[in-house]
């Protein structure tokens, strides 16, 4: 029977879909907590991150890590083509939350390598920066198209901005599987190990480059349009 030969796939999917959201949700507190504490107290014992008497650059760390995690959260919420349908006010006050937040983030992040630097340097501070300028560009996109009333452009910067979201989450994830798989070979605490310099541009630019392939194949069908 029919049912019986897919429940497998569906059960397989929510379950990589609940690891993932289980992961990205732990993520997300490390990072708020992690921010947080940041923007309390000094860590310059416990980080590079902190820098003990430079008040901006520890804003623009901390803050960006508060700030990133609320938007990994919020993000998955726009997908939902039920609330874009049923709660249309919801999926717009969302979005201008997300958008307020990605912007502060991706800022805050530049802002810091433009005052510190990231712990490689180089082309760490490249892959940084083109991550930055990508969810700027991604997140005035999809609010501007979507005020236009673009919106099949407007849903395809979302999804873009979507992916660069979780794009911290998985750049960890990449670790995380690289470790316990290979015990960190090509890897340094510098960051700068072969394995480290692919990771600078690997975390997003595959990801954005399957989702343009997906959205040129046109298997993206969009559902549940925003009413006004
Ligand atoms: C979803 C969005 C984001 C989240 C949740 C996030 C979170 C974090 C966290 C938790 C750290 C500390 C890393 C550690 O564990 O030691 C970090 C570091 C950093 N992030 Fe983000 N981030 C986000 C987006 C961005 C963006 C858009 C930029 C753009 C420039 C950026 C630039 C940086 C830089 C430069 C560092 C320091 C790297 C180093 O030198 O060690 N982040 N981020």
């Amino acid at each position: 029977m029919l049912w019986m030969r897919t429940l497998p796939r569906v059960a397989i999917g929510y379950l990589v879909l609940a690891v993932f959201a289980a992961l990205g949700l732990a993520f997300a507190a490390y990072s708020m907590r992690f921010g947080v504490r940041g923007l309390g107290i000094d860590l310059s014992a416990e980080t590079h991150l902190y820098t003990p008497g430079d008040e901006r650059a520890n804003l623009a760390i901390f803050a960006h890590m508060i700030l990133g995690a609320a938007i990994m959260v919020l993000a998955p919420l726009q997908l939902s083509a039920r609330l874009r349908a049923r709660r249309p006010r919801v999926h717009r006050a969302v979005g201008y939350v997300i958008f307020t937040g990605a912007m502060a983030t991706a800022l805050g992040g530049l802002g810091y390598i433009a005052l510190r630097g990231t712990v490689a340097g180089g082309l760490m501070d490249v892959g940084s920066t083109l991550y930055g300028a990508l969810m700027l560009v991604a997140a005035v996109q999809a609010v501007r198209l979507a005020r236009a009333r673009e919106l099949a452009r407007h849903r395809e910067w979302a999804l873009r901005l979507f992916v660069l979201a979780m794009g911290s989450l998985i750049y960890r994830l990449h670790y995380v599987a690289w470790y316990a798989l290979t015990d960190g070979m090509w890897s340094t605490p510098e960051l700068d190990g072969p394995f480290d310099q692919v990771q600078y541009f690997a975390f997003y630019l595959p990801y954005l480059a399957a989702l343009e392939l997906w959205l040129r194949r046109g298997r993206y069908r969009p559902a549940g349009a925003v009413a006004d």
